[in-house]
Protein backbone atom coordinates (compact mmCIF):
# COMPACT_ATOMS: atom_id res chain seq x y z
CA UNK A 1 0.00 0.00 0.00
CA UNK A 2 1.07 3.68 -0.69
CA UNK A 3 2.37 5.14 2.70
CA UNK A 4 0.82 8.73 0.90
CA UNK A 5 -2.19 9.01 -1.79
CA UNK A 6 -3.89 11.56 -3.73
CA UNK A 7 -7.25 10.75 -5.28
CA UNK A 8 -8.44 13.44 -7.69
CA UNK A 9 -7.42 16.41 -5.82
CA UNK A 10 -9.02 19.13 -6.94
CA UNK A 11 -8.30 22.82 -5.00
CA UNK A 12 -9.71 26.22 -6.05
CA UNK A 13 -8.84 28.88 -4.50
CA UNK A 14 -11.30 32.28 -4.41
CA UNK A 15 -14.71 33.02 -3.37
CA UNK A 16 -17.00 30.01 -4.48
CA UNK A 17 -14.80 26.60 -5.01
CA UNK A 18 -17.83 24.66 -5.63
CA UNK A 19 -19.20 26.75 -8.26
CA UNK A 20 -15.55 26.85 -10.11
CA UNK A 21 -15.26 22.92 -9.29
CA UNK A 22 -18.02 22.81 -11.29
CA UNK A 23 -17.08 24.57 -14.29
CA UNK A 24 -13.66 22.56 -14.02
CA UNK A 25 -15.47 19.74 -14.31
CA UNK A 26 -17.18 20.80 -17.73
CA UNK A 27 -13.83 21.98 -18.98
CA UNK A 28 -12.53 25.33 -17.83
CA UNK A 29 -8.96 25.26 -17.92
CA UNK A 30 -6.78 27.19 -15.23
CA UNK A 31 -6.54 30.59 -17.35
CA UNK A 32 -10.15 31.05 -18.40
CA UNK A 33 -11.08 30.48 -14.76
CA UNK A 34 -9.47 33.29 -13.49
CA UNK A 35 -10.72 35.34 -16.76
CA UNK A 36 -14.63 34.68 -16.02
CA UNK A 37 -14.51 34.41 -12.36
CA UNK A 38 -11.58 35.65 -10.99
CA UNK A 39 -10.56 31.90 -8.98
CA UNK A 40 -7.50 30.45 -9.31
CA UNK A 41 -7.18 26.81 -10.11
CA UNK A 42 -4.55 25.19 -7.72
CA UNK A 43 -4.56 21.59 -8.15
CA UNK A 44 -6.73 20.06 -10.99
CA UNK A 45 -7.36 16.21 -10.16
CA UNK A 46 -4.08 14.91 -9.34
CA UNK A 47 -3.87 11.43 -8.49
CA UNK A 48 -0.40 10.13 -6.47
CA UNK A 49 0.83 7.20 -4.77
CA UNK A 50 3.88 7.94 -2.30
CA UNK A 51 5.74 4.77 -1.55
CA UNK A 52 7.37 4.69 1.89
CA UNK A 53 11.32 5.13 1.98
CA UNK A 54 10.60 7.22 -1.48
CA UNK A 55 12.71 10.75 -2.11
CA UNK A 56 9.28 11.88 -4.13
CA UNK A 57 10.13 15.05 -6.31
CA UNK A 58 7.47 17.95 -7.16
CA UNK A 59 8.78 20.10 -9.87
CA UNK A 60 7.32 22.52 -11.96
CA UNK A 61 7.70 26.33 -12.85
CA UNK A 62 6.35 28.59 -10.34
CA UNK A 63 2.52 29.03 -9.95
CA UNK A 64 2.44 25.19 -10.90
CA UNK A 65 0.92 24.53 -7.85
CA UNK A 66 3.93 22.73 -5.77
CA UNK A 67 3.44 24.16 -2.37
CA UNK A 68 -0.73 23.96 -3.05
CA UNK A 69 -0.08 20.13 -3.23
CA UNK A 70 2.46 19.65 -0.24
CA UNK A 71 0.12 21.61 2.04
CA UNK A 72 -2.37 19.36 1.20
CA UNK A 73 -0.61 16.89 2.98
CA UNK A 74 -0.22 17.83 6.19
CA UNK A 75 -3.36 19.90 5.50
CA UNK A 76 -2.78 23.08 5.73
CA UNK A 77 -4.94 23.10 2.92
CA UNK A 78 -8.02 21.28 2.51
CA UNK A 79 -9.15 20.47 -1.16
CA UNK A 80 -12.20 21.31 -2.81
CA UNK A 81 -12.70 17.59 -4.07
CA UNK A 82 -10.85 14.70 -3.37
CA UNK A 83 -8.99 12.76 -0.96
CA UNK A 84 -5.69 12.86 0.62
CA UNK A 85 -5.03 9.13 2.62
CA UNK A 86 -1.62 8.38 4.78
CA UNK A 87 -1.50 4.92 5.46
CA UNK A 88 -5.02 4.07 3.75
CA UNK A 89 -6.65 6.56 6.04
CA UNK A 90 -8.27 9.76 4.80
CA UNK A 91 -6.85 12.64 6.84
CA UNK A 92 -9.80 14.99 6.05
CA UNK A 93 -11.62 12.74 8.00
CA UNK A 94 -9.63 13.74 11.39
CA UNK A 95 -10.72 15.69 14.26
CA UNK A 96 -8.27 18.70 15.08
CA UNK A 97 -7.00 16.60 18.12
CA UNK A 98 -6.03 13.54 15.92
CA UNK A 99 -4.84 15.89 13.08
CA UNK A 100 -2.49 17.45 15.58
CA UNK A 101 -1.26 14.40 17.06
CA UNK A 102 -1.02 13.50 13.03
CA UNK A 103 1.31 16.65 12.67
CA UNK A 104 3.57 16.15 15.48
CA UNK A 105 4.23 12.36 14.90
CA UNK A 106 4.09 11.61 11.33
CA UNK A 107 5.11 14.61 9.59
CA UNK A 108 7.70 17.39 9.79
CA UNK A 109 8.35 20.36 7.32
CA UNK A 110 11.53 22.17 6.15
CA UNK A 111 11.37 25.19 4.91
CA UNK A 112 13.07 27.51 2.02
CA UNK A 113 14.04 30.03 4.69
CA UNK A 114 14.21 27.86 7.68
CA UNK A 115 12.13 28.74 10.25
CA UNK A 116 14.52 28.50 12.85
CA UNK A 117 13.77 30.59 16.36
CA UNK A 118 16.17 33.83 16.64
CA UNK A 119 16.11 33.87 20.50
CA UNK A 120 16.63 30.15 20.20
CA UNK A 121 20.11 27.88 20.48
CA UNK A 122 20.78 25.38 17.80
CA UNK A 123 19.73 23.05 20.80
CA UNK A 124 16.74 24.54 21.60
CA UNK A 125 15.24 24.67 17.95
CA UNK A 126 16.36 21.17 17.35
CA UNK A 127 14.49 19.80 20.88
CA UNK A 128 11.59 22.22 20.15
CA UNK A 129 9.28 19.40 18.76
CA UNK A 130 9.96 17.08 21.38
CA UNK A 131 9.20 19.76 24.15
CA UNK A 132 5.82 20.49 22.65
CA UNK A 133 5.01 16.93 22.78
CA UNK A 134 5.96 16.77 26.10
CA UNK A 135 9.39 14.90 26.57
CA UNK A 136 11.85 15.26 29.50
CA UNK A 137 14.40 18.10 29.14
CA UNK A 138 17.31 15.35 29.52
CA UNK A 139 15.95 13.23 27.26
CA UNK A 140 15.14 15.38 24.35
CA UNK A 141 18.22 17.29 24.35
CA UNK A 142 20.38 14.01 24.56
CA UNK A 143 18.28 12.95 21.67
CA UNK A 144 18.63 16.94 19.96
CA UNK A 145 22.15 16.66 20.68
CA UNK A 146 22.75 13.45 18.44
CA UNK A 147 20.79 15.01 15.47
CA UNK A 148 23.01 18.09 16.07
CA UNK A 149 26.28 15.67 15.50
CA UNK A 150 24.55 14.00 12.54
CA UNK A 151 24.41 16.53 10.38
CA UNK A 152 27.66 18.33 11.34
CA UNK A 153 27.40 20.87 13.44
CA UNK A 154 28.30 19.30 17.02
CA UNK A 155 30.31 22.13 18.76
CA UNK A 156 27.50 24.80 17.40
CA UNK A 157 24.78 23.42 20.19
CA UNK A 158 25.11 26.53 22.16
CA UNK A 159 25.00 29.34 19.06
CA UNK A 160 22.54 31.29 17.81
CA UNK A 161 21.02 31.31 14.21
CA UNK A 162 22.42 34.66 13.36
CA UNK A 163 25.79 33.18 14.50
CA UNK A 164 25.38 30.50 11.23
CA UNK A 165 25.99 30.73 7.83
CA UNK A 166 23.15 29.71 5.70
CA UNK A 167 23.62 26.39 4.96
CA UNK A 168 24.62 25.61 8.91
CA UNK A 169 20.77 26.94 9.35
CA UNK A 170 19.22 24.82 6.91
CA UNK A 171 21.11 21.53 8.42
CA UNK A 172 19.51 22.86 12.06
CA UNK A 173 16.12 22.50 9.90
CA UNK A 174 16.82 19.41 8.89
CA UNK A 175 17.79 18.20 12.44
CA UNK A 176 15.07 19.75 13.83
CA UNK A 177 12.66 17.55 11.31
CA UNK A 178 14.40 14.48 12.03
CA UNK A 179 14.77 14.78 15.04
CA UNK A 180 11.10 14.44 16.13
CA UNK A 181 11.20 10.93 14.41
CA UNK A 182 8.59 11.72 11.84
CA UNK A 183 8.12 9.30 9.46
CA UNK A 184 7.49 11.65 6.76
CA UNK A 185 9.42 14.70 6.16
CA UNK A 186 7.70 17.69 3.91
CA UNK A 187 10.81 19.82 2.17
CA UNK A 188 9.27 22.78 0.14
CA UNK A 189 11.99 24.67 -1.32
CA UNK A 190 14.55 23.57 1.49
CA UNK A 191 17.63 24.05 -0.17
CA UNK A 192 16.66 26.97 -2.82
CA UNK A 193 17.94 29.86 -0.64
CA UNK A 194 21.79 28.44 -0.55
CA UNK A 195 25.00 28.83 -2.53
CA UNK A 196 25.45 25.74 -5.15
CA UNK A 197 27.87 24.52 -3.75
CA UNK A 198 26.69 24.20 -0.04
CA UNK A 199 23.71 23.24 -1.83
CA UNK A 200 24.70 20.25 -3.41
CA UNK A 201 26.47 18.86 0.15
CA UNK A 202 22.91 19.25 1.43
CA UNK A 203 21.68 16.80 -1.19
CA UNK A 204 23.77 14.77 -0.81
CA UNK A 205 23.04 14.62 3.22
CA UNK A 206 19.74 13.91 2.23
CA UNK A 207 20.24 11.11 0.24
CA UNK A 208 22.81 9.81 2.72
CA UNK A 209 20.54 10.29 5.79
CA UNK A 210 17.92 8.89 3.70
CA UNK A 211 19.28 5.55 2.58
CA UNK A 212 20.14 5.21 6.37
CA UNK A 213 16.84 6.31 7.99
CA UNK A 214 14.34 5.10 5.41
CA UNK A 215 12.18 7.97 6.05
CA UNK A 216 10.38 8.97 3.42
CA UNK A 217 10.83 12.61 1.81
CA UNK A 218 8.22 14.90 -0.61
CA UNK A 219 10.74 17.40 -2.01
CA UNK A 220 9.78 20.18 -3.98
CA UNK A 221 12.47 21.91 -6.26
CA UNK A 222 12.07 24.15 -9.58
CA UNK A 223 15.37 23.11 -10.24
CA UNK A 224 15.47 19.72 -12.79
CA UNK A 225 18.94 19.11 -11.69
CA UNK A 226 18.28 18.83 -7.97
CA UNK A 227 15.37 16.81 -9.13
CA UNK A 228 17.37 14.26 -10.92
CA UNK A 229 20.06 14.10 -8.52
CA UNK A 230 18.10 13.35 -5.55
CA UNK A 231 14.28 12.21 -6.68
CA UNK A 232 13.36 8.19 -6.74
CA UNK A 233 10.59 9.77 -8.58
CA UNK A 234 9.65 12.78 -10.05
CA UNK A 235 6.26 14.22 -10.38
CA UNK A 236 5.91 17.03 -13.11
CA UNK A 237 3.62 19.52 -12.54
CA UNK A 238 2.24 22.30 -15.33
CA UNK A 239 -0.94 24.65 -14.13
CA UNK A 240 -1.92 22.40 -11.41
CA UNK A 241 -2.13 19.46 -13.44
CA UNK A 242 0.45 16.44 -13.07
CA UNK A 243 2.10 15.66 -16.66
CA UNK A 244 4.22 13.34 -15.55
CA UNK A 245 5.45 10.68 -12.98
CA UNK A 246 8.41 9.03 -13.25
CA UNK A 247 12.38 7.71 -12.38
CA UNK A 248 14.93 10.35 -13.17
CA UNK A 249 16.10 7.64 -16.33
CA UNK A 250 12.31 7.83 -17.66
CA UNK A 251 11.93 11.68 -17.38
CA UNK A 252 14.97 12.36 -19.13
CA UNK A 253 14.51 9.50 -21.56
CA UNK A 254 10.52 9.92 -21.99
CA UNK A 255 9.69 13.04 -21.74
CA UNK A 256 5.84 12.69 -21.79
CA UNK A 257 5.16 16.12 -23.87
CA UNK A 258 6.50 19.25 -25.05
CA UNK A 259 6.44 21.08 -21.27
CA UNK A 260 8.52 17.82 -19.87
CA UNK A 261 10.84 18.14 -22.82
CA UNK A 262 11.66 21.91 -22.89
CA UNK A 263 12.71 20.97 -19.06
CA UNK A 264 15.14 18.33 -19.89
CA UNK A 265 16.58 19.39 -22.85
CA UNK A 266 19.21 21.28 -21.67
CA UNK A 267 20.08 18.27 -19.11
CA UNK A 268 23.75 16.91 -18.83
CA UNK A 269 22.88 13.44 -19.32
CA UNK A 270 26.16 12.09 -18.58
CA UNK A 271 25.66 13.27 -14.93
CA UNK A 272 21.92 12.79 -14.42
CA UNK A 273 21.98 9.31 -16.23
CA UNK A 274 23.05 6.36 -14.39
CA UNK A 275 24.80 3.36 -15.85
CA UNK A 276 21.91 1.32 -14.85
CA UNK A 277 19.99 3.34 -17.52
CA UNK A 278 22.40 2.08 -20.57
CA UNK A 279 23.73 -1.42 -18.99
CA UNK A 280 22.11 -4.51 -21.16
CA UNK A 281 21.90 -7.73 -18.97
CA UNK A 282 25.02 -10.22 -19.52
CA UNK A 283 23.71 -12.83 -21.43
CA UNK A 284 27.05 -15.22 -21.59
CA UNK A 285 29.47 -16.14 -18.60
CA UNK A 286 31.95 -18.15 -18.61
CA UNK A 287 34.45 -19.85 -16.20
CA UNK A 288 38.41 -20.12 -17.69
CA UNK A 289 38.17 -22.81 -20.78
CA UNK A 290 39.66 -23.64 -23.69
CA UNK A 291 38.83 -21.32 -26.16
CA UNK A 292 37.38 -22.96 -28.75
CA UNK A 293 34.71 -24.30 -25.40
CA UNK A 294 34.22 -20.59 -25.03
CA UNK A 295 33.70 -19.32 -28.45
CA UNK A 296 31.18 -22.13 -28.90
CA UNK A 297 29.28 -21.03 -25.78
CA UNK A 298 28.84 -17.39 -27.06
CA UNK A 299 27.90 -19.02 -30.58
CA UNK A 300 25.21 -20.73 -28.75
CA UNK A 301 23.98 -17.30 -26.68
CA UNK A 302 24.50 -15.45 -29.81
CA UNK A 303 26.39 -13.05 -27.44
CA UNK A 304 29.09 -10.52 -28.64
CA UNK A 305 30.78 -10.47 -25.55
CA UNK A 306 31.32 -12.16 -22.48
CA UNK A 307 32.02 -11.87 -18.95
CA UNK A 308 34.81 -14.43 -17.07
CA UNK A 309 34.00 -15.28 -14.07
CA UNK A 310 36.56 -16.94 -11.57
CA UNK A 311 36.30 -18.97 -8.34
CA UNK A 312 36.73 -15.66 -6.63
CA UNK A 313 34.64 -13.32 -8.85
CA UNK A 314 34.78 -11.24 -11.49
CA UNK A 315 37.88 -11.80 -13.57
CA UNK A 316 37.48 -10.25 -16.79
CA UNK A 317 35.44 -9.83 -20.24
CA UNK A 318 36.20 -10.96 -23.71
CA UNK A 319 34.37 -10.08 -27.39
CA UNK A 320 33.99 -13.00 -29.57
CA UNK A 321 35.88 -11.26 -32.23
CA UNK A 322 39.02 -11.41 -29.95
CA UNK A 323 38.77 -15.17 -29.02
CA UNK A 324 38.37 -15.78 -32.90
CA UNK A 325 41.04 -13.96 -33.37
CA UNK A 326 43.22 -15.45 -30.80
CA UNK A 327 41.99 -18.51 -32.41
CA UNK A 328 43.57 -18.04 -35.50
CA UNK A 329 47.10 -16.17 -34.04
CA UNK A 330 50.26 -18.48 -33.34
CA UNK A 331 51.15 -17.64 -30.00
CA UNK A 332 48.11 -16.10 -28.72
CA UNK A 333 46.99 -17.43 -25.04
CA UNK A 334 45.08 -20.93 -25.74
CA UNK A 335 42.81 -20.01 -21.82
CA UNK A 336 40.00 -17.75 -21.49
CA UNK A 337 41.24 -16.32 -18.60
CA UNK A 338 44.90 -15.45 -20.17
CA UNK A 339 42.87 -13.57 -22.82
CA UNK A 340 39.86 -11.47 -20.41
CA UNK A 341 40.46 -7.96 -20.60
CA UNK A 342 40.30 -6.75 -16.53
CA UNK A 343 38.15 -4.22 -17.27
CA UNK A 344 37.20 -1.61 -14.24
CA UNK A 345 34.31 -2.27 -12.94
CA UNK A 346 31.32 0.10 -11.84
CA UNK A 347 28.01 -0.03 -9.56
CA UNK A 348 24.81 0.69 -11.21
CA UNK A 349 24.47 3.37 -9.28
CA UNK A 350 27.91 5.15 -11.04
CA UNK A 351 26.69 8.59 -13.15
CA UNK A 352 27.65 7.61 -17.10
CA UNK A 353 29.91 10.72 -16.67
CA UNK A 354 32.54 8.90 -14.46
CA UNK A 355 32.10 5.89 -16.91
CA UNK A 356 33.22 7.75 -20.14
CA UNK A 357 37.10 7.53 -19.46
CA UNK A 358 37.57 4.07 -19.41
CA UNK A 359 34.71 3.11 -21.41
CA UNK A 360 36.84 4.69 -24.63
CA UNK A 361 39.37 2.93 -23.15
CA UNK A 362 39.00 -0.44 -22.38
CA UNK A 363 38.07 -1.92 -26.17
CA UNK A 364 35.37 -4.37 -24.29
CA UNK A 365 32.26 -3.64 -22.87
CA UNK A 366 32.72 -2.67 -19.19
CA UNK A 367 31.03 -4.94 -16.38
CA UNK A 368 28.46 -3.57 -14.23
CA UNK A 369 29.13 -5.41 -10.59
CA UNK A 370 26.68 -4.55 -7.75
CA UNK A 371 28.16 -4.76 -4.01
CA UNK A 372 27.99 -8.44 -3.35
CA UNK A 373 30.06 -8.70 -6.49
CA UNK A 374 27.41 -9.75 -8.77
CA UNK A 375 27.61 -8.80 -12.47
CA UNK A 376 24.56 -7.06 -13.50
CA UNK A 377 25.44 -5.95 -16.71
CA UNK A 378 28.12 -4.59 -19.53
CA UNK A 379 27.89 -0.97 -20.83
CA UNK A 380 29.48 -0.77 -24.47
CA UNK A 381 30.55 2.68 -25.63
CA UNK A 382 27.80 2.13 -28.45
CA UNK A 383 25.80 2.43 -25.77
CA UNK A 384 26.73 5.49 -23.81
CA UNK A 385 27.68 7.08 -27.26
CA UNK A 386 23.42 6.26 -28.41
CA UNK A 387 22.38 7.77 -24.94
CA UNK A 388 24.40 10.85 -24.93
CA UNK A 389 23.49 11.62 -28.65
CA UNK A 390 19.62 11.48 -28.47
CA UNK A 391 18.42 15.03 -28.27
CA UNK A 392 15.06 16.19 -28.91
CA UNK A 393 15.50 18.00 -32.40
CA UNK A 394 12.73 19.70 -31.70
CA UNK A 395 13.07 23.44 -30.45
CA UNK A 396 10.60 24.27 -27.26
CA UNK A 397 7.38 25.98 -27.71
CA UNK A 398 7.25 29.02 -27.28
CA UNK A 399 6.80 30.51 -23.53
CA UNK A 400 8.10 27.85 -21.61
CA UNK A 401 11.51 28.44 -19.72
CA UNK A 402 13.17 26.37 -17.86
CA UNK A 403 14.33 28.12 -14.97
CA UNK A 404 12.08 30.59 -13.99
CA UNK A 405 13.65 31.71 -10.94
CA UNK A 406 17.26 30.84 -10.65
CA UNK A 407 18.05 34.69 -11.48
CA UNK A 408 15.94 35.62 -8.82
N1 LIG B 1 -4.13 31.29 -0.79
C1 LIG B 1 -4.23 31.44 -2.11
N2 LIG B 1 -5.21 32.19 -2.64
C2 LIG B 1 -5.34 32.33 -3.97
N3 LIG B 1 -4.54 31.77 -4.87
C3 LIG B 1 -3.54 31.00 -4.40
C4 LIG B 1 -3.32 30.80 -3.00
N4 LIG B 1 -2.25 29.99 -2.85
C5 LIG B 1 -1.82 29.71 -4.09
N5 LIG B 1 -2.58 30.29 -5.02
C6 LIG B 1 -2.45 30.17 -6.48
O1 LIG B 1 -2.37 28.80 -6.80
C7 LIG B 1 -1.42 28.57 -7.82
C8 LIG B 1 -0.36 27.62 -7.32
O2 LIG B 1 0.43 28.28 -6.34
P1 LIG B 1 1.61 27.58 -5.56
O3 LIG B 1 2.07 28.49 -4.51
O4 LIG B 1 1.19 26.21 -5.16
O5 LIG B 1 2.70 27.46 -6.73
P2 LIG B 1 4.20 26.93 -6.64
O6 LIG B 1 4.34 25.90 -7.71
O7 LIG B 1 4.54 26.54 -5.26
O8 LIG B 1 5.02 28.21 -7.09
P3 LIG B 1 6.46 28.74 -6.59
O9 LIG B 1 7.47 27.97 -7.38
O10 LIG B 1 6.44 30.17 -7.01
O11 LIG B 1 6.56 28.55 -5.12
C9 LIG B 1 -0.89 29.93 -8.22
O12 LIG B 1 -1.59 30.34 -9.36
C10 LIG B 1 -1.19 30.81 -7.02
O13 LIG B 1 -1.42 32.12 -7.43
MG1 LIG C 1 5.89 27.26 -3.83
Amino acid sequence: MALIELRHVTKIFGRAPREGLARVRAGVGKEQLLAETGMVLGLHDVNLAIEPGEIFVVMGLSGSGKSTLIRHLNRLIDPTDGEVLVDGEDILTFSARALEAFRRRRMSMVFQRFGLMPHRTVLANVAYGLEVRGEARRARERTARDWVERVGLAGYEDSYPHQLSGGMQQRVGLARALATGADILLMDEAFSALDPLIRSQMQDQLIALQAELNRTVVFITHDLDEALRIGTRIAILKDGVVVQVGTPAEILLAPADDYVAAFVRDVNRARALTVEAVMKPPVCRLTDETLDRALAEMRRHGAAEAVVMAADGYRGVVTAAKVEAALQAKGAPRRLAELAVAAPTFTPDTPIERLVPAALQAGVPLPVVDEAGNVKGLVTPEAVGKMLAEREAETAPAGIETKPRDAA
